[in-house]
């Protein structure tokens, strides 16, 4: 039986692979930093190594044939994609909603560049181009639970994915034929503007919680403090002011590839109404 390696194994999407994989009766080996740490289910083997580090990831190579890749947010490192080719037949790459890179083009966000990498190898490759993830509200959990979440445009209306659909669409990939090559863009099945996802966790916890808009001036220094980085805030500003005109679009690619509709926002929140109590 072939083994697949999954990296990110612990985090949002990868420990809904690792589970889905190892339920379907696959060999699934976990990339992580902290073997002892790792809460994996019964049969996974947990392998150590850190993606900043290319030489530590060799060993959890041996033998696998399909790798799911995250890249959590590190400067990109070639040599990494260079082994997973070296060793492996088939990735699957939890990317952005980016674009192709034409030749030459410099990439405006690591998954461009990752892509890139990945699709200038010998490597069968999918990639998973997830839409943001319904999981980004968790960053409203304290203002949640103080009955007011103070945002600017609630009227942006938001396509958030369901974290169990990404891992759904990646272990098709990586199980399934007929993958090789395609760039999935993929969404929630709806449109939500964000005051009524603010809503909908409020009804879903049992809270009363409403939306107060807040002027983008003064969002922009709060997100740019939190986030680290001005450039990144103005993006998602800009973004979700363009979302107030024109929602974020919607794909049919996960009820395309699964069969089944792509989950709610508040299926999701009824997951996760724990974490805002
Ligand atoms: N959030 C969104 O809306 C969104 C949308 C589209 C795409 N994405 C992309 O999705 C990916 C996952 O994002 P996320 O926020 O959900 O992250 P995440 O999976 O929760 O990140 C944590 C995981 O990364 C692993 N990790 C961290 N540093 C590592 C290192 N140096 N070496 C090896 N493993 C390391 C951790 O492993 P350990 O067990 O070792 O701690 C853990 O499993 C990112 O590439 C992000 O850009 C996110």
């Amino acid at each position: 039986m072939s083994t697949i390696l999954v990296t990110g194994a612990t985090g949002n999407v990868g420990r809904h692979i690792v589970s889905a994989l190892a339920a379907a009766g696959h060999r699934v080996r976990a990339l992580v930093r902290d073997p002892h740490r790792a809460s994996l289910p019964a049969g996974v083997e947990a392998v150590r190594g850190d993606l900043t580090d290319p030489g530590s990831i060799e060993a959890a190579l041996h033998g696998v044939t399909s790798v799911f890749l995250m890249w959590p947010g590190l400067p990109v490192s070639p040599r990494v994609v260079e082994l997973i080719a070296e060793h492996a037949e088939r990735v699957v790459y939890l990317s952005a909603d980016v674009t192709d890179l034409r030749d030459g083009e410099r990439p405006v966000v690591f998954h461009q560049e990752i892509e890139r990498l990945i699709r200038n190898t010998g490597l069968s490759w999918t990639f998973v181009r997830a839409i943001d993830f319904a999981g980004n509200t968790l960053g409203w959990a304290d203002q949640i639970r103080r009955g007011v979440v103070r945002l600017p445009y609630g009227q942006a209306a938001r396509s958030l994915i369901h974290e169990r659909d990404i891992a759904d669409v990646a272990v098709r990939a990586l199980t399934t034929g007929g993958h090789e090559r395609a760039a999935y863009v993929i969404t929630g099945p709806e449109s939500i503007p964000q005051a009524e996802l603010v809503r909908i966790i409020g009804e879903v916890t049992g809270r009363d919680v409403r939306w107060e808009e807040l002027p983008a001036e003064v969002a922009r220094e709060q997100l740019a403090a939190a986030w680290a980085s001005a450039e990144f805030a103005d993006a998602r500003l800009r973004a979700w002011a363009g979302f107030v005109d024109t929602p974020e679009r919607v794909t049919d690619t996960v009820e395309r590839l699964l069969g089944r509709p792509a989950r709610t926002f508040r299926s999701w929140a009824e997951d996760h109404a724990d974490d805002f109590r």
